[in-house]
């Protein structure tokens, strides 16, 4: 559609009447943020020729986000993921260091205050699905050992479940562990599974609108702090697993795909297992130093 050179200077003249409303604003990154937000907005509204119809359905659309989050359900950090706003946040704020490892997205089922495991021990807390022994060293981009690092991990349960989504207050697939002084880490963990993010609200209707999937690439989380170095949110995904190219939330990245080897008779720390399979992974991490 085109429009009249006349209604043309309408638009941009309204667009101009609002940036300047924040002119006076005498915090400068709050005005450059806000300014920013009201240019693109506009041009996205004229870009597109918004109905009005489509404004209420984006308020109706907000308003339920709002109305379906609570202390335990952030639709709007959800929305933020599928809309890929999340992973660029982190790319901006994440920049390349050497060889550090790469960061993704956070995710809605991190607890703080997980139990402590000793190296060795078993974060599943006798959570469903395969053992699956993980083990790594945390170094820095020059191989310096990082000791006493924390490493924090959590996951989904065979089902595709975390346990705060069993809401009887069970704590399962969740620990922290420190690393030793070589810097190794190692614990039992379950085999990931891939599992879809919380869809019954408004951004699973927005996905089933566009025919996209909710699922998750299976993944084990893990967040690692340590004095001097960038704290580290990432997740390691399993090569082979047929979503690695449809993540829900663009959280994949190439560096963070891992073999999981499938493995059988003697457990490394001599665990009897009685039979089952079990899975082992190696992930050795590197920390960019704080402040690069
Ligand atoms: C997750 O990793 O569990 C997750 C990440 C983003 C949105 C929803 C779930
Ligand atoms: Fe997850």
């Amino acid at each position: 559609m085109t429009t009249s050179s006349d209604q043309q200077h309408r638009e941009a003249a309204l667009t101009d009447t609002v940036l300047r409303s924040f002119e006076s604003c005498t915090d400068p990154r709050l005005k450059l943020v806000l300014q920013s937000l009201v240019q693109h907005l506009h041009d996205f509204i004229r870009d597109v020729r918004l109905t009005e119809d489509e404004w209420r359905t984006a308020i109706d659309f907000l308003t339920e986000a709002g109305h379906i989050t609570d202390d335990k359900r952030q639709e709007f950090i959800l929305l933020s993921d599928v809309l890929g706003a999340s992973m660029q946040t982190i790319a901006v704020n994440n920049e390349a260091f050497k060889d550090a490892t790469e960061s993704t997205v956070w995710g809605p089922f991190f607890v703080d205050g997980s139990p402590e495991i000793p190296l060795g021990g078993d974060m599943t807390l006798g959570a469903a699905g395969e053992p699956c022994w993980v083990e790594g060293s945390i170094t820095d981009t020059d191989g310096n050992p990082v000791p006493d690092a924390l490493v924090e991990v959590w996951e989904a349960d065979e089902n595709g479940r975390y346990d705060v989504q069993y809401r009887d207050g069970r704590t399962a697939a969740r620990a922290h562990l420190r690393t030793g002084d070589d810097g190794g880490y190692r614990f039992w963990a379950v085999t990931p599974t891939p599992y879809p993010i919380p869809h019954d609200g408004p951004v699973g209707a927005l996905l089933a609108a566009v025919g996209r999937s909710p699922m998750r690439a299976a993944h084990l989380h893990f967040l690692v702090r340590a004095a001097g170095y960038r704290e580290l949110v990432t997740h390691i995904f399993v090569e082979g697993d047929e979503l690695l190219a449809d993540d829900a939330v663009f959280g994949v990245k190439a560096s963070l795909v891992k073999q999981f080897e499938r493995a059988r008779g003697a457990t490394p720390d001599g665990r009897e297992l009685d039979g089952r399979s079990w899975s082992r992974v190696r992930f050795d991490i590197v920390l960019a130093p704080h402040g690069s």
